[in-house]
């Protein structure tokens, strides 16, 4: 899968851009504040409707205009696609091949990226809902069902923690525990298929990215006791989630770690050991895409030099080359194992949100 034209209207500091992409390695340099990042960020937004930085969704709006506007051209083995994305006040629209789409999901279905930046080392350091909210995005690609499982779970516990906050009657409880069971359990069995094919591409990258920690092992939990059924676990706590007014068990307390045989906790690794491995979770989720669809999805590194090292930066790009991925770099300056590389690279220089293609 490959971006042809990503176009960037009022978003953040860009009025408007419009850039002619190729195939292998796309790399962005320029200044402090120069909207390196956002040109990625603008095209990560296409496949995630949420951007890696945090934030209200309304903060990417360009200060001063009503709403952005992103569109791609997009190839794929399916066949091209035109995607396009807006956000105003009042929320996001989506169009795919200039009609409206059905909703923000069928959209998201037609274009995948996922991108390494500087605050993905939240995977490791981070709470649960980093996590979580990183798996869902690969469930979301290999299960067609996942999106309207996942509404009618969060529906569900919705209404269970209005009535547990309400005090209602167990009657009233039992119909939703039922629902939420229904969905939940539904939930959980897609993110366990998903992670038992994510464990073995994970398995291998950090393999490659940090040999030195040793064997690796990954664990998978699905927010309540593997040996209940999430209905029976409902039950069990009820009267204690009574007493705090919500539900401590269930999907929404899944999580999932990793461990390395010479540094079982993830207190034991370094920075820079954080960032690698945040790395390998993210190529390894590239990996299984492409596994599984037969093509890559389009892979965002942000902020490359200030991230890893220049040995680390080289295995990145020649492991990233020689898969044929269509990869967007974002850096300062032109990293040293661009420079000295003959990988073909399409060079922009990024000012002022603006920019120019220099080869
Ligand atoms: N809503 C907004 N409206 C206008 N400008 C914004 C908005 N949000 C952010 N900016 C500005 O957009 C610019 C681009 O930010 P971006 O993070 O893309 O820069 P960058 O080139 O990646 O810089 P760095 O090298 O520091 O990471 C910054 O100057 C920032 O202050
Ligand atoms: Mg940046």
């Amino acid at each position: 899968m490959r971006l042809i034209e990503l176009r960037l209207e009022n978003l953040r500091n860009i009025s408007s851009l419009d850039l002619q992409l190729a195939p292998g390695i796309n790399l962005f340099v320029g200044p402090n504040g120069a909207g390196k990042t956002s040109i990625l960020e603008g095209a990560y937004l296409l496949s995630h409707a949420q951007s890696f930085r945090s934030g209200p969704a309304n903060t990417l709006i360009r200060r001063g205009a009503d709403q952005f506007n992103v569109f791609a051209r997009i190839e794929r083995q399916s066949g091209p696609v035109q995607v396009g994305l807006s956000r105003d006040a009042n929320g996001w629209a989506a169009r795919i091949n200039s009609d409206d789409a059905a909703s923000l999901g069928h959209m998201l279905r037609e274009y995948a990226q996922v991108c390494f930046e500087p605050g993905t080392h939240a995977l490791i350091s981070g709470g649960s809902d980093e996590r979580r909210r990183f798996l869902d995005w690969g469930v979301f690609h290999v299960e067609p069902d996942f999106m309207a499982t996942a509404r009618a779970f969060r529906r569900a516990l919705h209404q269970r923690n209005a009535l547990l906050k309400q005090g209602q009657s167990d009657a009233e409880l039992d119909s939703w525990d039922i629902e939420l069971a229904h969905a939940g359990e539904t939930l959980a069995t897609m993110r366990r298929a998903y992670f038992q094919h994510y464990s073995r591409a994970l398995t291998a990258a950090l393999t490659i990215y940090l040999p030195e920690l040793g064997q690796t092992t990954t664990r998978y939990g699905q927010g309540w006791s593997e040996e209940t059924s999430l209905e029976e676990a409902l039950l069990e706590t009820r009267t204690l989630d009574r007493s705090r007014g919500y539900t401590g068990r269930g999907p929404q307390r899944a999580d999932w770690s990793i461990a390395f045989a010479q540094a079982p906790l993830r207190e034991h690794l370094s920075r820079g050991q954080e960032k690698l491995c945040a790395l390998a979770c993210v190529l390894a989720q590239a990996q299984l895409f492409a596994d599984s669809r037969g093509e890559w999805p389009v892979i965002a590194l942000d902020d490359l030099s200030s991230e890893l090292d220049d040995a680390h930066q080289r295995l990145v790009v020649d492991t990233l080359s020689s898969c044929g991925a269509q990869v967007l770099i974002s850096a300062i300056e032109i990293p040293a194992c661009l420079r000295a590389m003959d990988t073909p690279t399409c060079l922009f220089h990024v000012e002022h949100g603006s920019m120019r293609s220099l080869l």
